[in-house]
């Protein structure tokens, strides 16, 4: 059965979890821990004009400031090991002020809700007496909501991507896009790399350096922008747009919504490590779905801020 708390207090009792779990690190996010910013700019096609308002996806360039990033909470992984990667894309609108696209190289989550998602947590706590988490507890987890398990499964078997710029991101949500007339429509994002998706043979990544990810899109920034394409998926009537667990099927009609120029590191690294990319930070044309992982997020990651900013 789950427990119902106040979503304040559900935001805290994730974080503690996480840090509970993971161990803390002061001053670093309590996850996606370790990242790096860079100088963008974002080219719409003009094709999302008749379904958005949203004026960074229907006018001119906008310049982004966009960061990857490894999954843990740990900022000392070395980047060879599996991990989820992240690429949150901070759009800056012409009239002023941001919206965000927070994207993973997965495309699907693990948690339906909060509340699912921290049960989740709690199934994998170590067990006292072995001091290793027990897996029949976990194993119960799924077995209680079975649509966790793609998505944990894929994430545990994700091949490293041999570049930041060589893996596609999802942003995972449904969101509404409120076109001029006033009608709404259900999309979901993903940002699809230019290079292509390659992934390390079994083998290799043996020689990479603990931060090799960043040092090799330094390297790659040097003969020219590392690009991505934002591919847009339009729903149907009767596709879920409150359950992250689920996919919409794959014939869907697609859009590409524009082009992502990432082209150097950005000068003040410590500013804009130090921001949050919010996935609820919208701009009109862009609203909310039902998702409630979704609408958790703004909190969980206030909480998270509020901490790492206390240098705790
Ligand atoms: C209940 C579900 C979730 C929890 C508890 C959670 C937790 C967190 C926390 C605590 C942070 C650090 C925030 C900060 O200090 O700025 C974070 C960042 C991040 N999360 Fe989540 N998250 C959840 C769902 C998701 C989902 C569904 C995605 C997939 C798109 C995602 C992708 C990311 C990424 C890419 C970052 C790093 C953003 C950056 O570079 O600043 N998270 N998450």
């Amino acid at each position: 059965m789950t427990t119902e708390l106040p979503a304040s207090q559900l935001s805290v009792s994730i974080v503690d979890e996480i840090e509970q779990l993971k161990g803390t690190y002061p001053g670093y996010r309590r996850a996606h821990a370790r990242g790096v910013c860079y100088d963008a700019t974002f080219v719409p096609s003009g094709v999302a004009a008749d379904l958005t308002t949203a004026a960074h996806l229907r006018g001119e360039p906008v310049r982004a400031t966009v960061r990857f990033s490894h999954t843990d909470t740990n900022p000392h992984l070395p980047d060879a090991g599996t991990a989820v990667r992240g690429l949150a894309v901070k759009f800056h609108l012409p009239g002023g002020g941001n919206t965000d696209i927070v994207g993973v190289n997965l495309d699907r989550f693990i948690a339906a809700t909060p509340e699912d998602f921290l049960a989740l947590l709690k199934s994998a706590e170590p067990d006292p007496a072995t001091g290793a988490p027990d897996l029949g507890k976990v194993q119960a987890h799924v077995g209680a909501h079975p649509s966790a398990g793609p998505g944990l499964f894929t994430a545990s078997q994700l091949p490293t991507p041999v570049s930041y710029g060589t893996t596609t991101y999802w942003a995972i949500h449904a969101f509404f896009w409120r076109a001029a007339d006033g009608s709404l429509r259900p999309v979901r994002y993903r940002w699809v790399p230019e290079a292509g998706d390659h992934v390390l043979a079994a083998g290799e990544g043996g020689d990479w350096s603990a931060e090799h990810l960043t040092e090799e899109l330094g390297e790659r920034l040097v003969r020219g922008p590392v690009e991505f394409t934002l591919k847009v998926q339009l729903g149907e009537p009767g596709d879920p747009t409150n359950d992250a667990t689920l996919v919409w099927p794959e014939e869907r009609t697609e859009i590409t919504a524009g082009r992502l120029a990432i082209t150097a590191e950005v000068t003040d690294q410590k500013h804009w490590n130090s921001q949050v990319f919010d996935p609820t930070l919208l701009t009109e044309g862009i609203e909310l779905s039902d998702d409630p992982i979704l609408a958790a997020r703004s909190a969980i990651y206030a909480v998270s801020y509020d901490r790492r900013s206390h240098d705790r």
